[in-house]
């Protein structure tokens, strides 16, 4: 083979590139092996990596396979969301053919900007995919960096759609409102700062006893609105809320929004993937009535960050709201590129981890993943409910969210609930993070991980009760 040219400033690795990849995939299997398994205790920096890290700009080169040495070892001291007992926030799992496909898809580094023949196509089937999976029938759509931006590129097109040509001419005079439940992820207030709808026309929608949306509040503010002469811009219904994961009633609220004519999004950047387990479905109906849905494919469907996407069931509707003419951006023919439907424009082939996904898997395993998460969460439900040290809430998980507290005689159980929760982070055996609900401070758990086993969610009750009974050590 002819080695690469080499010159002063070549920056290609040449004979090392063997040797690189090699070390890399052995830093890579030994972490997926580890992964199989939860650790005991998190790895903290050793003193010399903290001193790597406060190294100046490096203005020579340095050997790269120490250097991937060194990255594995950051890597290796950090927080991993793969592991089978993170249970923070909504975590991804770094599935494994997810993180072969982001190698070979930054090697070649396509961009989905305009078209790139065969990555585009594996784009446009990856998104059919994911609408069959979910059981939505979207005529088009796009891949994002996360819910937030798919959620603001759904609310544009929605805004579009309420108000013609204000991409165009701006909002004038109209006073556009939206919709949401008051649990909605804060994605949506964002979108309505950014898309000039303004934050206080955020309408907070009231929430019943299970947290989700009371469709007949939706209707009165609707009606009070349409009758002071606002433009309801969306109805934004949550499929799996951040807090509890409560999923809105999304027939009963298509019903309100196409009474009032409104575009209907519904975020289930988390939720989403739950829509396909039986049993769990019927939470779900309605669902195919949306305009538009935003699904993190890097939350519960496995796959690493970032790789969201956004639904929708008239593909036009996004072209009439991002498509541009630029010189420098050729159109075949009648042909959109991706770039007219979407808010970015240099975007990586972020579809070939979860078509890996998909292809490798195949859709009843990611299917029977998320069933099995579902399981977990009425599992640590029932373990939680049925110790007198801990209280739930008082229904029981819609998806894979478990919030519960120590109640076990501290003076002030919310100062104890966020003192236990940071004592678990240290003690490293489990992540939790905390949350408050109705003001209360609880420890939040979230299962969204294939890794995690049914032993991992008994550990984690038991790391809680072992740490939790402490009071004097957690707070001294
Ligand atoms: C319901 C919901 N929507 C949107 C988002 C934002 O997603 P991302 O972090 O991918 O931007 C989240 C994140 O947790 C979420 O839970």
């Amino acid at each position: 083979m002819t080695p690469p040219p080499t010159h002063d400033s070549n920056l290609s690795l040449g004979e090392r590139r063997a040797d690189a990849l090699a070390r890399t995939s052995e830093h890579v299997l030994r972490a997926w092996r580890e992964f199989d398994h939860a650790r005991e205790i998190e790895t903290v920096p050793s003193a010399e990596l903290r001193a790597l890290l406060e190294e100046p700009l490096p203005e020579e080169a340095h050997d790269v396979i120490a250097m991937i040495d060194h990255a594995a070892a950051v890597l290796d001291a950090s927080l991993a969301q793969s592991r089978p007992r993170y249970f923070g926030f909504i975590g991804s799992s770094g599935l494994e053919v997810g993180a072969i496909a982001d190698l070979l898809a930054h090697s070649y580094d396509t961009n989905l900007a305009v078209d790139a023949r065969a990555a585009t196509d594996l784009e446009d089937q990856s998104r059919r995919w994911l609408a069959d999976f979910l059981g939505f029938p979207a005529t088009g759509g796009s891949f994002t960096s996360g819910g937030t931006i798919s959620n603001l590129t759904a609310l544009a097109a929605a805004r579009e759609a309420a108000l013609p040509d204000s991409r165009r001419r701006g909002l004038g005079d109209a006073r556009p409102t939206l919709y949401c439940s008051r649990e909605a992820h804060y994605s949506i207030v964002r979108a309505a700062e950014l898309l000039g709808i303004g934050r206080e026309q955020v309408r907070a929608v009231a929430i019943d006893d299970e947290r989700r949306l009371v469709p007949e509040d939706l209707d009165r503010q609707l009606a009070a609105d349409r009758a002071a002469g606002r433009t309801p811009v969306a109805v934004v219904a949550t499929a799996g809320t951040t807090l509890t994961g409560a999923v809105d009633p999304l027939d009963a609220i298509a019903d309100v929004g196409e009474r009032h004519g409104v575009w209907l999004h519904v975020d289930g950047a988390y939720g989403l993937p739950a829509a396909t387990v039986p049993g769990v479905a019927e939470r779900f109906r309605g669902l195919e009535r949306a305009d538009s849905v935003t699904v993190d494919c890097h939350k519960w469907m496995y796959v690493p960050k970032a790789c969201s996407a956004v639904l929708v069931r008239d593909g036009d509707r996004l072209a009439r709201t991002f498509a541009h003419d630029e010189a420098y951006m050729p159109h075949d023919g009648e042909h959109r590129n991706a770039v007219d439907t979407t808010v970015e424009y240099s975007r990586p082939l972020r579809a070939l981890k979860l078509w890996m996904a998909f292809a490798t898997h195949g859709a009843r395993a990611m299917r029977g993943a998320v069933a099995r998460n579902c399981d977990q969460a009425q599992l640590l439900y029932d373990l939680a409910a049925a110790h007198p040290e801990l209280e739930v809430l008082p229904h029981r998980p819609s998806l894979s969210i478990v919030p519960f507290r120590w109640v076990g005689g501290c003076a002030d159980p919310d100062a104890h609930n966020d003192a236990l929760c940071a004592a678990l982070q240290r003690d490293g055996r489990v992540f939790v993070s905390p949350a408050t609900i109705d003001g209360r401070v609880y420890l939040r758990p979230c299962v969204t991980n294939f890794r995690t086993s049914d032993d991992d969610i008994r550990a984690l009750v038991d790391v809680v009760l072992a740490l939790g009974g402490n009071c004097a050590a957690l707070h001294g």
